[in-house]
């Protein structure tokens, strides 16, 4: 099975090493084509994201990805668009022996990955400037059909679309709407529906209510990085870009320029995300595997300095293959 790694700028380029070498420890039958792309990238070659690159992602099963750094809206917002990766799944699990606001959390934001404000349509005014906010009905649809097949296989009992109908009448009138449309055809979920300022405090007064929340796009961005603040940072969230025919794993921080270099990056973000993708290559067996190696790993204090420990990034992922065998 063909997997296009691209591991990107900063930090990016160490957690894929660490991940990569955890993949490597197993017998996984995955062959792994590395691509270029990133600062690092524009500056070599004048492309931020090289036509090759677009061919060897366009021919794997899946893509690992690592980040980008500011080129990050020519590179991953791209590929999202270009490969019609509609559905950004982030996590929010807590990790055992992690300080974090909230121990014992398991849901997951289920976030649009093609419209919305990210379509990027601005315009200069004569006074300032307007951008173009795209919802529609299919991918509203879409998504919301993803969330319920996701939560169901998940064995979730419900879904919380997430959104600002009360202001935002037209376009996030449709997405509730369509939302509802969907959960009609879920009778056995619950289903309901939260203003995205509501939910923002909810995320930090009762985070334990969610399951799945499902929403557009810029809110998922920001509501997803705050989730991954309760569960103890960005070093820690993973995330899918899931299409009907493409895949595109990453995790949800990036490049990291003020650590980059430090071999103090946490791998941990980058590790879930390679579990994320072994799940969804019917690899469950091998990404619970790694699970419970980084799970023993984090209890037993061997980290990185974020989390309080003093190991390096390959260093952290040495100790996780090592568990691999217990
Ligand atoms: P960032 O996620 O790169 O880093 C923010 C801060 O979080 C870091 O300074 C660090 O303190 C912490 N952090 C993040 N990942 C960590 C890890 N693995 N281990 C330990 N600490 C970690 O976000 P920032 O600083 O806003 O953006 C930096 C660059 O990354 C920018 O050029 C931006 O465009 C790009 N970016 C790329 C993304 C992507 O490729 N998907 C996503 C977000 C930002
Ligand atoms: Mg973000």
């Amino acid at each position: 099975m063909k997997i296009a790694v691209i591991p990107g700028d900063g930090i990016g380029v160490e957690v894929m090493e660490a991940a990569l070498h955890i993949l490597n420890t197993l017998d996984l039958d995955l062959e792994f084509i590395h691509a270029d792309a990133g600062d690092a990238c524009l500056k070599r070659t004048g492309a931020a994201l090289p036509e090759e690159t677009l061919e060897a992602v366009g021919e794997a099963r899946a893509t690992l990805f690592g980040a980008a750094g500011e080129s990050a809206a020519d590179v991953i917002v791209r590929l999202r668009r270009e490969f019609d990766l509609f559905a950004n799944l982030r996590p929010v699990k807590s990790l055992p022996g992690v300080p974090c606001l909230y121990p014992d959390l398991d849901f997951v934001i289920v976030r649009e990955n093609t419209e919305d404000l990210y379509v990027g349509d601005e315009e200069y005014t004569p006074d300032g400037a307007v951008a173009k906010r795209i919802i529609t009905r299919t991918a509203s649809r879409r998504i919301s059909q993803f969330a319920f097949q996701y939560a169901q296989k998940e064995g979730m009992q419900k879904v919380t679309a997430v959104h600002k109908a009360n202001v935002l009448k037209k376009t996030d009138g449709i997405f509730r709407d369509e939302f509802y449309k969907v959960a009609s055809e879920y009778p056995q979920m619950e289903a309901n529906d939260y203003y995205v300022d509501a939910t923002a405090m909810y995320l930090i007064t009762q985070p334990q209510e969610f399951q799945t929340i499902v929403t557009t796009n810029l809110f998922g961005d920001i509501l997803s990085d705050e989730a991954a603040g309760l569960i103890g940072g960005l070093g820690l969230a993973p995330s899918a870009n899931i299409g009907e025919k493409n895949a595109l794993f990453e995790p949800v921080h990036g490049s990291a320029p003020q650590i980059a270099g430090k071999n103090i990056a946490n791998p941990t973000a980058m590790i879930l995300t390679t579990t994320l993708m072994l799940k969804h290559l019917n690899k469950k067996q091998e990404a619970q595997k790694i699970e419970k190696a980084l799970q023993k790993t984090l209890a037993e204090g061997l980290v990185t300095p974020d989390l309080g420990g003093k190991l390096g990034t390959m260093e952290m992922a040495v100790e996780i293959a090592r568990h691999l065998e217990d």
